[in-house]
């Protein structure tokens, strides 16, 4: 039986690979895509992700969610992804969202849907916090929670904080206290899901149809990385996690986020030696088998037209 999921994205130059995999892989029932501004602001992720839906040839339903998180205001990252999100790579257009926005959506599967549903966020996760907080008792049926979020180490988007981590710490504490387990993609883990020029030739290769292309051509638009010899594709390990675990090693820990003011804020502690003895709330997905998640990546995403 396929594993039913809730796909929360902010489309993003990786989070396209990510929805693409997600749409690509039979393991996977894909209910509904949210939607949070993150990366670029709500109007354009928005866009980015009928857009992409509609490339795939996909039905699923899109529904637009949250401009801002919690408190503030979405940071964006218009130097990694372009102004658009996608790096300037043109899509068509994808038309409009389903009419119930995000929040209401999940709160809605969560209510209804026969067998516990995984919730995947792979942006700032005020959406999937927002359900959560109006009907927590609909916790119960959430087999699990998968996130490409946070850092064992050090940040990405300041020294200490992850960008999606950042973006809305007050919602990523609502899911890490929801009672299910959280499962943490982190920067370390996404580390090791290089996009290095050979990769990117050999997903090319495969042929496929214009979605690999499409997303092949939007990720030669990210810049070097400073931190590492070549971009992480973040956003797809999460996805990866569901359809093949082989791939990767993880365990289990605490986990909280830190929601205070300063240089630390959005810092995740992930408890992995467990220092703390707090109850396990969460697992840590610690490494990854690289050239196989491009094989799987490359292999799903050469199924799309
Ligand atoms: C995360 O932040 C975003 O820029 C990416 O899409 C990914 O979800 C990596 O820190
Ligand atoms: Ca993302």
């Amino acid at each position: 039986m396929p594993i039913p999921i809730v796909l929360d994205c902010d489309p993003g130059t990786d989070d396209a690979f990510a929805v693409l995999l997600a749409l690509a892989s039979p393991e996977l029932d894909v209910l509904a895509i949210t939607v949070a501004g993150g990366n670029v602001g709500l109007d354009r992720t928005l866009a980015n992700t009928l857009a992409l839906t509609r490339l795939a040839g996909s039905q699923v339903p899109v529904h637009k969610g949250a401009d801002r998180p919690i408190l503030g205001a979405f940071f964006n990252e218009p130097r990694v992804h372009g102004i658009d999100g996608l790096g300037g790579i043109a899509l068509p257009d994808g038309g409009a969202p389903h009419p119930e926005l995000a929040a209401d959506a999940i709160r809605r599967i969560l209510r209804t849907s026969p067998e516990p549903v995984t919730l995947v966020g792979i942006a700032p996760v005020t959406n999937l916090a927002l359900a959560l907080t109006t009907e927590p008792a609909l916790a119960a049926n959430v087999a699990s929670i998968v996130l490409m979020s946070g850092a064992w180490a050090e940040g990405n988007a300041t020294p200490a904080a992850e960008f999606n981590a950042l973006n809305d710490p007050e919602a990523l504490s609502v899911l890490l206290a929801c009672g299910r387990p959280v499962v943490f993609a982190t920067l370390e883990l996404t580390a090791q899901a290089l996009a290095t020029p050979e990769r990117l030739a050999a997903l090319r290769a495969r042929g496929g149809g214009r979605c690999l292309q499409t997303v092949c051509d939007i990720q030669a638009t990210v810049p070097r990385s400073r931190r590492l010899p070549a971009p992480p594709l973040h956003d797809p390990c999460a996805i990866a996690w569901l359809i093949q675990p082989s791939l990767f090693t993880a365990r289990t820990c605490s986990a909280r986020v830190d929601l205070g003011p300063g240089i630390g804020r959005g810092r995740t502690a992930i408890d992995r030696w467990n220092r703390t003895g707090d109850p396990f709330n969460a697992t840590v997905l610690e490494t990854l088998d690289g050239d196989g998640f491009f094989d799987l990546l490359g292999e799903r995403l050469a199924r799309l037209p």
